[in-house]
């Protein structure tokens, strides 16, 4: 290979590396958009942004959160009662107060759609 072409190449795997790096994540539907702002507001703390996880919560990107695991009745009764702590380490799951079913339902869909984005069913 000749230099121009190497570093032609190089060049090309940095920027492509950093277009990688930069671009953010394939945007919601706007369907979608008002369950996107309710998981970031009373979720995303523990989940993490993207349902990706934090250090104080489990990423729902994870396989055992897809539907066949974790029905929609979970995700319903998580926020509603409060979760023991049984899939990990993080501990308990508090109950997340003035938060109606209809904000799940928003919500909950937002989720589904970030784990099928992630490939997980
Ligand atoms: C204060 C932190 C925190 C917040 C806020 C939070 N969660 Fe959780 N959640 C957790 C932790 C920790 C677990 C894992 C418990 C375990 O070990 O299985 C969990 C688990 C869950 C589970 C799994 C329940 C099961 O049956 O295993 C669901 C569903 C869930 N959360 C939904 C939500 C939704 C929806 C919201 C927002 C409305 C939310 N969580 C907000 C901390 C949080």
């Amino acid at each position: 290979m000749t230099l121009p072409a190497a570093v032609a190449l190089a060049l090309c795997l940095a920027v492509s590396y950093a277009a990688a790096a930069d671009t953010p994540a394939v945007k919601p539907p706007p369907d979608l958009s008002k369950g996107e702002a309710l998981f970031n507001s009373r979720c995303a703390a523990c989940h993490g942004i993207g349902a990706k996880g934090t250090p104080v919560g489990p990423p729902f990107l994870d396989k055992i959160y897809e539907p066949n695991h974790h029905a929609d009745s979970a995700f319903y009764r998580a926020p509603e009662m409060g979760v023991r702590a049984h899939h990990w380490t993080f501990g308990d799951m508090p109950k997340i107060p003035g938060i109606n079913r209809d904000d799940l339902t928003q919500i909950i869909a937002y989720i589904r759609w970030l784990q099928k984005q992630a490939g997980i069913f």
